[in-house]
């Protein structure tokens, strides 16, 4: 029988490089000289809150000067073809995949334009800056609500729509991630125990790329739109 491919693809910081957007762990890696995983803990936002909004305002704003770039546009063509056959998972808090016009997405790190109750965990949609002074539609209480992003030390969202969409999928694709940080390192992993063909496109070679069946590397906005091309003609 011949079968449509089911196809699930991860992003990383790396797919919006081209679109003018720093990856996590590039240059120092610091931001106003606090490490990025000081800023990104339940415990930083409990000790320093407003440190915390600034971070996440600052990268929230910043969304209005980027634009998608043709790596995100070239995983529109891969879900126009595949439809729902398609799942890409992103760890990218930006909106550039929904900009460029993907609709199967699942941000598992959460969003730069969604914002929650610390208490109720009820997100709403947020463009403006964030403060200690907003008050949440649940309880109405200031200092409750929080940037929707998911921090080091909390769970990530959709895991279980995730594993099993890994467990279902014919061809894993793992683009511009360093492989460092889990559960989403591990998905490469969990698709090789059911005998998912797993193909890394990155810059370099990621901590976890002997793990993949085929690798690419270049820029992802040059590398993936040829890569896409040769799936869908295949
Ligand atoms: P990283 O900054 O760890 O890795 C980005 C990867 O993209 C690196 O391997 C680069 O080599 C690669 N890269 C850079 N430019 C590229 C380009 N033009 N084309 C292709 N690849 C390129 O970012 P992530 O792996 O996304 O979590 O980091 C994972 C998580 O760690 C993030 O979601 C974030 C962070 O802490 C949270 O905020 C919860």
């Amino acid at each position: 029988m011949n079968r449509k491919k089911k196809i699930v693809v991860l992003t990383g910081a790396g797919i919006s490089a081209e679109s003018g957007l720093k990856t996590f762990r590039d240059s120092n890696g610091l931001w106003e000289n606090h490490r990025v995983e000081d800023v990104a803990t339940p415990e930083a936002f409990a000790r320093d809150p407003d440190l915390v909004y600034r971070f996440y305002n600052l990268r929230r704003a910043q969304l209005a000067e980027v634009n998608p770039n043709p790596a995100h546009d070239a995983l529109v063509t891969l879900e126009n073809h595949f439809q729902d056959d398609f799942l890409l998972v992103t760890q990218n808090v930006d909106d550039l995949h929904e900009r460029a016009g993907s609709k199967r997405v699942l941000h598992m790190h959460g969003e730069l334009k969604s914002a929650k109750c610390s208490k109720t965990h009820k997100a709403v949609r947020w463009e403006e800056d964030l403060t200690a002074m907003n008050l949440c539609d649940c309880c109405a209480l200031q200092n409750e609500m929080r940037p929707d992003i998911v921090w080091f030390g909390e769970m990530p969202y959709f895991m279980d729509e995730i594993y099993q969409a890994l467990f279902q999928a014919d061809v894993f694709i793992a683009i511009g991630t360093s492989g460092i940080v889990y559960p989403a390192a591990g998905f490469v992993a969990e698709a090789n125990s059911s005998n998912t063909h797993t193909v890394e496109i990155n810059l370099e070679p990621s901590s976890v790329q002997s793990q993949f069946d085929e690798q690419h590397y270049g820029k992802a906005g040059q590398v993936l739109p040829d890569y896409v091309a040769s799936l869908i003609g295949e």
